[in-house]
């Protein structure tokens, strides 16, 4: 899958996006990410991106001039691209944004910065406006990052067991369960019997009771998507008894 970044500071994409998972991703081949400097696309002497908004009020702009010189230069390259621009008012990007944006060849993201983005930058090349979640972040870098990263889960080969995406919490409408390793006991907490106990049936039992559980406390409203057996709808009622 191709991924342009347009953004002020490519710099800031180090290393999220050259270690690890996204890092062996790219050298497989599964991943091309590029990214393109905004300022390179001023046309003026001072190579300016931003300017003030009309209207007045706090604030820079970024104009509309150096983002759609660079959105169509890229595009020339990327003639099936979807345009998306990081903004705390974009619809929320989660993970079922990210599955379907997955199924895209090629997605070109433009990073805002300031106080936003001139809107007919909008109108003329975006398809998509995403927000991570109901914070505001010092500009859409981050956003981006976290969104090629999370996207990329879904890319066949790219994780090294490929039901991981699916299984991992909200995958199946439920927050994970939780983790054990080595050794049985650590400073008086044992890991639970059943997990050592060889009864597959059993562990994946437990494993869905605690999803459900840990579902409960932390996201309720995930719940109500959760595709829940007559046994698991009794056990949902029991936590929320002795949780009232
Ligand atoms: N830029 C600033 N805040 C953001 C958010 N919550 N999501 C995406 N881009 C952002």
């Amino acid at each position: 899958m191709k991924f342009d970044i347009l953004t002020l500071f490519p710099a800031m994409f180090e290393g999220p996006l050259t270690e690890s998972i996204i890092r062996r991703a790219t050298d497989k081949g599964l991943l091309d990410i590029r990214l393109h400097q905004l300022r390179d696309y001023a046309t003026d002497r001072h190579k300016v991106v931003d300017d003030a908004p009309y209207g007045g009020g706090d604030g820079m702009v970024m104009k509309v001039e150096p983002l759609a010189a660079c959105i169509e230069a890229v595009k020339a390259d990327r003639p099936k691209a979807r345009i998306i621009l990081t903004t705390p008012r974009g619809r929320l990007f989660d993970d079922a944004a990210a599955r379907e944006l997955a199924g895209e060849e090629e997605l070109v993201i433009i990073c805002g910065r300031y106080e936003g983005v001139d809107e007919r930058v909008r109108e003329l090349f975006v398809d998509d406006e995403f927000s991570i979640g109901d914070v505001v972040l010092t500009g859409g870098e981050l956003a981006a990052m976290m969104m090629v990263d999370a996207i990329a889960r879904f890319i066949p080969g790219v994780l090294g067991s490929p039901g991981s995406a699916e299984t991992d919490s909200f995958g199946n409408g439920l927050l994970e369960y939780p983790h054990y390793t080595r050794p049985a006991e650590f400073r008086g907490l044992a890991v639970p019997g059943v997990l050592l106990s060889g009864n597959h049936a059993e562990v994946a039992r437990w494993r869905r009771r605690k999803a459900i559980e840990k579902t409960l406390q932390v996201r309720p409203d995930l719940l109500r998507q959760a595709d829940l057996t007559d046994e698991e709808r009794r056990w949902l009622a029991e936590f929320e008894a002795c949780s009232r």
